[in-house]
This record gives structure tokens, C-alpha cells and sequence, in this order.
């Protein structure tokens, strides 16, 4: 299975984790041509939908063979629902395995009892495992969390039952539904979450940085680390990572502009393969990441203006000519 596969290299999981609308195959499909990631987690996709036969939701778990290992997350909050659907989904993309989401605070998901709803019920989100267990087998399931819904000490009585239940890995974000996006992840809650969790547990929230994926490791002693944010607009975050633990070669330098326009160019053209011309609208978000300051780390002259005309590209040769124009 894929979670001892990556434990046997001895060093922490470097993870991408599961962003709607973002982690899509040209994503994964860049992360992994740059390197580092040791899995990565495709986007949410819906149970009912899948069960409905509905084709943009079942298209939307296809990925091609460079993005493996490579996890599909699920949500829902009927069990018979999730588990038919992790049947369907392992038998037409067979991913390494699935994933549950039971983190998301986002209304219209919490609303129908998924998402981080499912963390007041834990009798349901046990019977949901065990339900897709029984339909999928061996296939390792793992189980995204938040640190409860309102009260940050949920998680204490929540793992052991999804544990119990036959979950095999799971991933943590250090924040409550009720915080949302507001405060920090609190690294120190995932500690003790480490302290009573019996399978591995991925640190998750607020590691924006390479440089911080040590100090999280360090505080919540987890087995690894599932960056979201961090990763849009820096593919090269594992890679980054990995050069940072590596004694060898301990330099970080800023990715340079030559290479983040290769990319950023690399993954349009994937982008606008794989959804069609008008692809290039849905990749604004994207190109927003890519150009943000934060992310470039240097001063680039006019780019301000620059990523005004690049968030309102119109055509992939839009994009190229825009770009040509970024001096460095
Ligand atoms: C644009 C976006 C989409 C997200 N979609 C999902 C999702 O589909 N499933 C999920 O479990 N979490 C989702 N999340 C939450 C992230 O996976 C992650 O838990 C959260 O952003 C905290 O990690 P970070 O500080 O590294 O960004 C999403 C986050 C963002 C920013």
C-alpha cells in the first residue's frame, strides 16, 4: 500500500493536498514533473454525483500515470452512497487509494452533514469507513480532519473511532470548522493529536514555506506534512523541501523567472489540453498564485501591471505574449 511504500523511505510524506478546483490532473500532473511530492490528493469530488453516473464528476478523478501514487478524495454523509462511489471510482481510475473528506467548513458542503459535519456524527463517519472498506477491500482509506467542529479537542474522542472504524492514515488541519480560515493551525494541537493516533498522521495548515515544514515536523513529531496553499503558484515547494533536507545540497534559492515562465507556460498548455480554449479563464487562479510577490521572492520591475493584464488573459497566446514582456 502506498502509505508503507512511502513510509519505508524513512523520512517524513511530503503530500499535496486536496484543493476543489486546483489539484486537478494538470496540476498533479506538474507537481509531479517537477518532483518531491511523495503523494498527492486530487480534488473532492461528490459520492452522490459519482453514483448519479454523472460524467463531469467521474471525468474529474481520471489522471494519467505520472501523477501516481496518487489518492482520490471523496464526500457525501450517506455510507452506502460514499462506499458505491469509492467502488466506482477505484474501478474506473484506480487510484492508490481514497480519501474522505470530513474537514471541509464550507456551508453549502456542511449543510448536507459532509465535510466537517460528519466530526459531530462519529458514528456516521465510522459507519462511512467501514462501509467503503467493505466495498473497496485492501485499498488503504484515509481521512481528512479538522481539530473538531467547534471545540478544538474533538479530535480526541473522533480518532480512535474512525481508527477503530479502519481508517489508515490520517491528515490534520489545526483548526476547528468554527475558525474557518481565521487564526493559525495550531501545530501544538496536532501534537497531541500524534501522541494518541495509532496510524500515521499527516501535519496539515499554515505551512506556506519550505523552511517551515521543520519546524511543523518538529513541533507535532507527525510522519508528515500535506501543503495546500503553499503549493499553488510553487509547484516547486517538495523539491524545495527535499534540497533544504538534503546535507548535500542545503541551499533554497528563489525559483528563477526564466523557469517559473516555463512552467507557468507548461502548465497552461496542459490546462487548456485538458479543458478545452476557453480552459484558459478557469487558469487566471493559477496565474494569480504564479505572480503573486510572495511567491516570486524577488523584486520584478512593472509587475504589478503585469499580473493585472495576466488575471484577464483571454488566449493561451495572450499568456505568452504577456509574459515575454516580464524583464529579468
Ligand atoms: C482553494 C482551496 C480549495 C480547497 N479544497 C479542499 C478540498 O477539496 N478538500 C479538502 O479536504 N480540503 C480542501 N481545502 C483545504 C486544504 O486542503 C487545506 O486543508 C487548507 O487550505 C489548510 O492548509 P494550508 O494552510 O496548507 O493551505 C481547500 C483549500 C483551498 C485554499
Amino acid at each position: 500500500m502506498w502509505i508503507n511504500e512511502i513510509l519505508q523511505k524513512n523520512k517524513p510524506i511530503l503530500a499535496l493536498s486536496p484543493m476543489a478546483d486546483m489539484t486537478d490532473s494538470p496540476f498533479c500532473q506538474i507537481v509531479r514533473q517537477i518532483g518531491g511530492a511523495d503523494i498527492v490528493f486530487r480534488e473532492m469530488v461528490s459520492a452522490e454525483a459519482v453514483v448519479r453516473d454523472n460524467a463531469k464528476t467521474l471525468g474529474m478523478t481520471d489522471f494519467v500515470e505520472a501523477e501516481r501514487p496518487i489518492v482520490q478524495q471523496i464526500f457525501g454523509s450517506d455510507p452506502l452512497t460514499m462506499a458505491r462511489a469509492a467502488a466506482i471510482i477505484m474501478e474506473h481510475a484506480n487510484p492508490e487509494g481514497i480519501d474522505i473528506n470530513m474537514g471541509c467548513p464550507v456551508y453549502k458542503i456542511t449543510n448536507n452533514f459532509n465535510g466537517c459535519a460528519l466530526m459531530k456524527d462519529p458514528e456516521r463517519a465510522a459507519s462511512i469507513i467501514r462501509e467503503i472498506r467493505s466495498a473497496i477491500g485492501t485499498v488503504p482509506i484515509s481521512v481528512k480532519i479538522r481539530l473538531g467542529w467547534s471545540d478544538p479537542d474533538d479530535f480526541k474522542k473522533f480518532i480512535p473511532i474512525i481508527e477503530k472504524a479502519g481508517a489508515n492514515l490520517i491528515t490534520m488541519h489545526g483548526r476547528t470548522k468554527a475558525q474557518g480560515y481565521s487564526g493559525n493551525s495550531d501545530w501544538n494541537r496536532i501534537a497531541e493529536a500524534k501522541k494518541i493516533v495509532q496510524v500515521p498522521l499527516l501535519a496539515n495548515g499554515d505551512i506556506h514555506d519550505p523552511h517551515q515544514v521543520n519546524q511543523a515536523l518538529d513541533i507535532t513529531k507527525a510522519d508528515g506534512v500535506l501543503i495546500a496553499r503553499g503549493a499553488l503558484g510553487n509547484p516547486w515547494f517538495f523539491k524545495e523541501t527535499n534540497a533544504i533536507n538534503s546535507i548535500t545540497n542545503a541551499r533554497n534559492e528563489s525559483v528563477s523567472m526564466g523557469e517559473r515562465i516555463r512552467v507557468v507556460l507548461d502548465h497552461a498548455r496542459l490546462h487548456v489540453a485538458h479543458y478545452g480554449e476557453r480552459g484558459i479563464v478557469t487558469f487566471r487562479k493559477h496565474v494569480a498564485w504564479y505572480f503573486k510577490t510572495s511567491k516570486i521572492g524577488f523584486e520584478v520591475p512593472g509587475i504589478k501591471e503585469i499580473r493585472m493584464q495576466l488575471v484577464r488573459v483571454n488566449s493561451l497566446h495572450e499568456l505568452e505574449e504577456i509574459l515575454k514582456t516580464i524583464k529579468y
